[in-house]
Parts: C-alpha cells; structure tokens; sequence
C-alpha cells in the first residue's frame, strides 16, 4: 500500500518567517474546514503542513506560536457552546506500516506488555458528532467543537439515517459517531440543490458539514450516521462494544465490507488495514484511513488519553482522493458518435499517487450548474481506476481574475451546427462528423478486429472518398485500395482477406462495432445473445430491449433511438451479409412450459440464460494478467469466452460472484473475493475448466 504524505510537501521549515506562515497557512486551513468542511487545502498537504510545523516546533520548542494548530483538537478551530459530558478525542496519525509499528511498540511498552487484541475499522470521512439518548429517546445531538465543547445540531437529526429516534432498549446512552454523505446522497444532495438554484456541495464532507448546521431549508438531504463509540456501556471491548451499537438500532460499519475486525496480532490488523484500502474505491462512502484500536478495555483503560487524543487507538491515513487545484481551460472533444464533450485541462497534481492534469466535466448544463470559471480552484476527485472529475469551484477563494468559460457555437470538428437540445450536446452530423474516429473503432481488436486498418489507413480511405461509414468497408475492391497511397498488392490482399474474415464476425461483435451509445462490448454480447439476429434486434420495441439483462427503460429508448439512426447502415451492412452469419448453434432456452424455444435466428457468440456448459448460471470476474492458454485473450475475449460456457462475465466482485478468475498482479477484486468468500481460481484452472470452449 502507499504511504500518505508525499515527501516533498513533508519539506523542513527552515526559518521562524516559514514557520510563522506555515501556521498561518494550517490554521486557516483548520477554520475554513470546520465552518463550512471546505479548505483551501487538499488533506495530504493540510497533514504534511501540520507534521512541518510540529518538526520545527520539536528542534525550537522556546518558538512555539500559541496559535499554532499542533496538539490541538480541531485545529483549534471549532466552536460550540454545549459541553460534552466526556471530551470528544481526535484520533494521532501514523503515515506508513512503520509508522503503525512504531506506534504499537510504544503503546505496548507503556503497557509493559503485548495489546490483547486489535480492532481495525474504516475512519470514515464525515464529522463526528454525539448523540445523547434517556431512556432509548434521543434527546440531543452535538458536534464535536473544540472536543470539550459542541454546537447543538438536534434539528438536523432526523434527516440522518442510522441514528433512531428511539433505540431498541430504554437505555441512557451517549452514541459517538461520524455523520457523512455516503456517494449516493452526495449525488442525490447536489441533484436537489441545483434544482433548488443553489450550488452544489464541493465534496461529500463539506456536504454533510452544511446540511447539519443549514437552518429552514426548502429542501431534505438525507446523511447516513456510522457509531464507532459510545459512553454508557461500560465494561464492554471495542467489537463488542460496536456490536452492542448495531443491537441497540444504531448503524455502524459493520454491515459493510468494509466492516470493523478483531485482530490477534498487528500483522493481522496490518493485513486487515490493506484489505480496507483495496476496497475503497468501491466503499459507498468515503474514508480517509483506517483507525487502529486496542480492543481490551482493560488495555484502553491502562494506556489512557493525552489531551488531544487516546493512545490507544490512531489513525492510518491514506492518501486523499480529493485535491485541490486550478482549472487552466476547458477543452471540447468531439466523439466516434458525434458527442461534444468538455474536458477540463488543470494545473497537474497528484491525487493517490497519479499525477493528474485532465478531468471530465461531463456537459455544458452540468457546468453551469456547478458554476466554474477558468482559473477557479477546484476540487478534484480521482479514486481507484475512475475517471477524474472536477466536482466543484471554491467560490470564497475567487480573485477576481477569473474568467467564464466559452462554450462552442459550432462543432469544433467540422464547423457544422451543433445540437443543443440533449445535455450532451452533439453535432447535428452525429457519426457523419467522426468517420475516421467510427472506422476505426469497428476495425478494433474486440469488434471487427480487421488487421492492417488501423488511424493511417482508416484516413486514407474516408479522404479518398472510398469509406464514408462502415458498410462501404465491405464493397471496397483491390483497384480501389490499390489507388492509395503505399498501398502495394500484398497489403491490399491481407487487407481484402482481413475484410472478408470480418463479414463473418458473430453477431454480438457486428453489434458493438456500431458503436451505439449505451451499449458497450458486455451488453453488445448480451444483446445478441437475448435476440439472435440482427433481425430481431431491429424489430425490438423499448420494451423487448429492456428485458435484456442490465438495460434500463432509459437505455432501452436511447438504444432504440440510436438504432434508428443507423438504420441506413444496417440495412446496406445486411445486404453486404455482414453480422449474418452462424458460427455456433443458435442458443436454445426452454420457455416456462418447458418447450425448446430458438433464441432467434443465430444467436453466434453468448449463451441465453440457462444454456449448458461447466459455467451455467455462473457470474464469474476476470482480474489480473492471464497466463497459459489463456495469455492471448484479451478482456473481451475472455468474456466471450466464459459466455460461451454459459456464464454471466460481469466486471466486479459482489456477493452474487460464483467465481473469480485472478491471474498474475491481481489486486483489490482478490482481496474482495477473499473477503466474501468468492472462490478465486488460478487462470491455468479456469482454461482446463472450460477447455471445450476455448479457441
Ligand atoms: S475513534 C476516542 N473511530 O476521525 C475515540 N474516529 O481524525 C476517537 N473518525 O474525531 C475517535 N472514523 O471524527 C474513531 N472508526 C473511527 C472513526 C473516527 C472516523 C473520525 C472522528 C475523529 C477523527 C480523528
């Protein structure tokens, strides 16, 4: 796993000015984040700000500012006027596996002897609050304020799930917990806001920070409540004491998968720690790290607390997946499909380890509703393998300099006039407007894999007028080619050979080199595999494509609307006998009174629901680099493959996964199988396995 903080902004103070702006810097920083959860600083460089400070305050301890943000719970930022009953404790950090052992061998010596046992639980990314219960009714909801001192946030409490109302026993408890926004109710806030005119909130924990303390607003947004802690259960240790919680009708983690775990020894909770962040970029909420605890009472009781922070439990930080920098441009890119679509050009910087200098903006609405003008400091997100995207200006640090961003009056390809009545704005050519980008796409390697047709070649053909869309591939004759230029006799055989092997392709593959929005290689083959035919695909109202598996109404009438776009092309493609042909038995399904039913006319690649083969009614996850037989396949093709032998391939391990094929470098789908039991099959298994389908 990667260490947190990166070096360079971990860099030494090196005079009483640096350091003296340094604290300015960080508590600035502490104040904005804990009014409104937004900060001019991304996480990692608030963490490395404030460990530079505490190495200069270290070697010139007689120099200390008094405001400076160290040893301070919150900074010393946050305010509040109710008092809590026990303070309300920061949690230390530690940046590395090192840094974790270090950590324990000083608990454990000052306990003078090994920590029984370890708790290890997500450090979920919200803001803590406390939620005081008499006799099972809740009665009063703080935050966390100074630590010994928090805001009264009663009001907003029912809006946030996971905190009842009342508990399942009367009891007097005070529950101690994180309140965030989980992904979804992110999504679903900044939906409402902008419906409501507002802004929509920069990340999900400035989010939740508004939403607790925001008065008569016209609109709900719901938060999700995780307990990690509680006062009034004495005598309890820590995984018990968060079983107790979920019992009493609270929510915790422990539902999730990445749930709370006792570990024997600190090379379990270290393993435990890799397994939480491996699967963070698939968590529905954010975390920033994983909190270690001693999970004894007796050890917690015996290690006691600092003024800041217990010493029996801190924090492996993770790198953060939010980053803050400047929006330089927008750029707009016109697609295979005649999609225009922004993307945004930023100041580089690195986000998990990946240095980052473009992000999607998604379209021209969803710009204006988050109101980015070039030169904005924006807040970036980048997680696991996504895509990076720009979530949000941060308005209060406007200069003044920024400019709007110009949207295009005509398609930045062609010229030609652009179609502005979808989100998504388009050129009105549509496909016409990106033949080359078309061509190409069909000729790949998972649709028509048509060797020897790659970008040169592809624009040889559209500028000499030979190819203006995909059926014309089909008609082009050897005098034809040969007019090209370095196109000798060989080449323009190979290429006519590797056309005619082309025409032949099964159906799910015809499919997907259309390249219809909505549908990419896995629902091309489902497609094909649910009708059989070309022909019963193109007779297919809404309704009979949204029974295929996986396509919604909405993209059953997008797939539809694309399919009569096309249909020019598909009836030459059909003269040409392209997407015709039968290279394996139609799929045969038995209908509910068990007569034998053809799935159509050649369902040639996937098997329908409930066809034979050693995967019958097996959703199975490919991950990592095949060896063996298995070495040549690509993704695509090792999909096709496992439909062939009558599977469902599918792209991420969940509890419905019957089987997980890891190769070599497989990284957080094993751990995620391991994690639900998955069985995890070596690639050299899985080919003897399905040996009959291979080739
Ligand atoms: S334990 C005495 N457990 O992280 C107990 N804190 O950076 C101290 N946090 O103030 C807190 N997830 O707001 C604990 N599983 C977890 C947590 C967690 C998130 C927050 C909490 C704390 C902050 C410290």
């Amino acid at each position: 796993m990667k260490d947190a903080a990166s070096p360079a902004l971990s860099a030494a103070l090196a005079s009483p000015e640096a350091y003296a702006d340094a604290v300015a810097t960080a508590v600035r920083a502490a104040a904005a984040y804990y009014a409104d959860g937004a900060t001019p600083l991304g996480d990692d460089e608030y963490d490395a700000l404030v460990r530079a400070v505490e190495a200069y305050e270290r070697e010139h301890p007689d120099e200390v500012l008094p405001e400076s943000p160290t040893g301070k719970v919150a900074g010393g930022a946050a305010v509040g006027d109710v008092p809590h009953s026990v303070p309300m404790l920061s949690l230390g950090n530690v940046f590395s596996a090192e840094e974790l052992e270090a950590w324990a061998a000083g608990l454990e010596r000052r306990l003078g002897r090994p920590v029984a046992a370890w708790c290890v639980e997500p450090k979920l990314d919200g803001l803590a609050v406390a939620a005081r219960y008499r006799a099972g009714r809740l009665t009063q909801v703080l935050t966390r304020g100074d630590g010994l001192a928090g805001e009264d946030i009663t009001a907003a409490a029912d809006a946030v799930l996971g905190l009842p109302e009342r508990l399942a026993e009367p009891v007097d408890v005070e529950l101690r917990g994180e309140v965030l926004l989980t992904h979804e109710q992110f999504e679903q806030a900044n939906a409402v806001r902008t419906a409501h005119g507002a802004t929509p909130f920069a990340h999900p924990r400035s989010g939740a920070a508004g939403t607790l303390r925001a008065k008569d607003r016209a609109y709900r947004v719901e938060l999700t409540f995780f307990g990690y802690d509680a006062h009034g259960l004495p005598g309890l240790d820590h995984a018990a004491l968060l079983a107790r919680i979920a019992e009493l009708g609270a929510n915790t983690a422990a539902a999730t998968e990445a749930a709370p775990r006792r570990c024997a020894t600190l090379a379990e909770a270290q393993q435990r720690i890799d397994e939480i962040a491996a699967l963070r970029a698939e968590l529905p909420f954010g975390i920033d790290g994983v909190v270690v605890k001693a999970d004894a009472v007796a050890d917690q009781e015996a290690a006691g607390s600092g003024s800041r922070a217990p010493r029996w439990a801190v924090a492996r930080k993770l790198q953060a997946q939010h980053q803050v920098t400047t929006l330089l441009g927008v750029e707009w890119n016109v697609g295979r499909t005649g999609i225009i679509a922004p993307r945004a050009v930023l100041d580089p910087v690195v986000i998990d380890g990946v240095t980052v200098t473009y992000a999607t903006l998604h379209n021209p609405a969803d710009i204006e509703r988050r109101g980015l003008m070039i030169g904005d400091r924006v807040f970036v997100y980048r997680a696991g393998d996504v895509i990076p995207r720009v979530e949000a200006p941060l308005v209060e640090e406007r200069t003044g300099a920024e400019r709007p961003i110009a949207f295009p009056e005509v398609c930045p390809r062609c010229g030609d006039a652009i179609d502005t009545s979808e989100q998504r704005w388009r050129c009105v050519r549509g496909r016409g407007c990106q033949v080359v980008a078309s061509v190409i796409y069909a000729a790949g390697r998972d649709q028509l894999d048509i060797e020897g047709l790659g970008g040169t070649r592809a624009v040889q053909l559209v500028e000499a007028g030979l190819v203006g869309d995909l059926a014309d591939l089909f008609t082009l004759t050897r005098e034809q080619l040969l007019t090209l230029d370095r196109m000798g006799e060989t080449s323009a055989d190979k290429l006519l050979a590797a056309i005619e092997t082309a025409r032949t392709r099964p159906l799910g593959r015809v499919f997907c080199a259309l390249g219809i929005r909505g549908t990419g290689r896995t629902m091309s083959r489902r497609i094909a595999a649910h009708f059989g035919s070309m022909a019963a695909i193109r007779a297919a109202d809404a309704q009979a494509l949204a029974a295929v598996d996986g396509i919604g109404t909405e993209k059953a009438a997008l797939v539809l609307s694309e399919l009569a776009e096309v249909a020019a092309l598909l009836d030459r493609l059909a003269e040409q006998g392209v997407g015709t042909a039968v290279t394996e038995p139609p799929a045969v399904r038995t209908n509910p009174e068990g007569v034998a039913e053809g799935a159509g006319g050649g369902a040639a690649d996937g098997a329908a629901d409930g066809a034979a083969g050693p995967l019958a009614g097996q959703s199975v996850v490919v991950t990592g680099s095949m060896t063996g037989a298995l070495a040549e396949l690509s993704r695509n093709a090792m999909n096709e493959l496992i439909e062939r032998a009558g599977g469902k391939a599918s792209s991420s391990v969940s509890k419905r996964t019957s089987l997980l094929v890891a190769g070599e470098k497989a990284g957080s789908k094993r751990a995620k199988a391991e994690e639900l039991g998955v069985p995890v099959m070596a690639p050299e298994e899985f080919a003897e396995l399905v040996r009959g389908f291979l080739g």
